[in-house]
This record gives structure tokens, C-alpha cells and sequence, in this order.
């Protein structure tokens, strides 16, 4: 049975929520990396992203600049590292080399691949909607990475202030 509440209340009730990492390199070679949990697939054939991503990120002016950006699926230590990229901002910081995270180089994007993640997806930007308060950011999937750990668990935002839980997928292949 239902009883109607008000929608923030209702909110509170939304997890486990999936995040991402999103990656990002200027023109100039500076790197980045932020938190997402607004996101979701929006097309399959081709494969594309929404993100939500605030207007005030340094992420979404180097999206915006070079249209180019990596999405990871978080593996399950790295919850840390998601804290440390979704609460400080990479304008006046190094944020990937500071938070410890693993690099490896991309196949067409210049932004890096996050070696510990269970999948890596790079991506080119297609457009920017603001159906609101947040501009929602549409990547087109044009490579795809996964780690060689096919039991690797992914990393899910599972509470209120950030709380993370493992969640492994069930459809595995036998290592
Ligand atoms: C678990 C988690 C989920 C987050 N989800 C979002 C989100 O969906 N959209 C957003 O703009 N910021 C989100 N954030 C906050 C950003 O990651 C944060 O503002 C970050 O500092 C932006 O980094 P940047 O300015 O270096 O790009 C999230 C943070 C955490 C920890």
C-alpha cells in the first residue's frame, strides 16, 4: 500500500544508485575526474550516455571544450577514490594524479582510462540539454574497455551522504 509523501521524502528511498567516473583532459594536457550518479543510457544502437552534470564542475567546461570524456564503472575499491573526485574540485587541483587512481591511455579519446574499474566507455559529446537546473550531458559510446577481473564487483552509491556498496553482476563468464 502507498501514502502519498512529499517527493524529497520519497527521494531518500532511491538507492542503491548507480555512479560513474567521468574522465577528461584539456587541449593544454590537464587531466580530471568526477563523480556522477545522474546517469543512464539513452540510446542502443548507437550507444549513448546522459549525465547530469553541474554547470559549476570543472569537468563540464573541459566536456564542453573538448568534446571528448570517459565514463568508468567504479570496481569495488575504489569507493575512496569516488569520495575523493566527488567532492573536490579539479580547477586549481590535479585530481586524478592527487586521488591515486590508475591511468591507462585510451584508443580514440585523449582523456584516461581508470585501470581498477570494472568497464571503461569513451566517449564523444553529441549535445547538452537543460531540461532543469542541471545541464544533461549526451556521450555517443565510440570505445569500450573491461577489466580482465570478470568477477570484479561494481561500486553503487547505497545511502544518504555517499554511503557505498558492491553489487556483482550475474551474468559472468568462467574465468
Ligand atoms: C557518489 C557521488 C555522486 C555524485 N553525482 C553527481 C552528479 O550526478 N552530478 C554532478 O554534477 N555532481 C555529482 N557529484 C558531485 C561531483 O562529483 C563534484 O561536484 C565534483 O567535485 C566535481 O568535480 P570537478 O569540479 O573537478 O569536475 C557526485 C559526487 C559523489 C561523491
Amino acid at each position: 500500500m502507498q501514502k502519498k509523501c512529499r517527493i524529497d521524502e520519497a527521494m531518500k528511498r532511491k538507492y542503491p544508485e548507480q555512479v560513474v567516473l567521468v574522465t577528461t583532459r584539456s587541449a593544454k594536457g590537464r587531466e580530471n575526474v568526477m563523480a556522477v550518479g545522474w546517469t543512464c543510457i539513452v540510446s542502443g544502437d548507437p550507444l549513448m550516455l546522459a549525465l547530469g552534470i553541474d554547470d559549476e564542475s570543472y569537468s563540464y567546461e573541459l566536456i564542453r571544450a573538448t568534446r571528448r570524456f570517459v565514463v568508468a564503472f567504479p570496481g569495488e575499491r575504489m569507493s575512496r577514490e569516488v569520495l575523493f573526485a566527488g567532492t573536490r574540485h579539479g580547477h586549481k587541483m590535479d585530481k586524478l594524479r592527487e586521488s591515486g587512481l590508475k591511468v591507462q591511455k585510451a584508443s580514440v579519446v585523449s582523456a584516461s582510462l581508470l585501470a581498477d574499474a570494472v568497464v571503461n566507455l569513451e566517449c564523444r559529446l553529441v549535445d547538452v540539454y537543460r531540461p532543469g537546473d542541471c545541464p544533461v550531458v549526451i556521450g555517443k559510446v565510440v570505445a569500450a574497455h573491461q577489466n580482465r577481473d570478470t568477477r570484479l564487483k561494481r561500486l553503487y552509491t547505497v545511502g544518504q551522504n555517499y554511503a557505498m556498496g558492491k553489487v556483482r553482476s550475474t551474468i559472468l563468464k568462467k574465468r
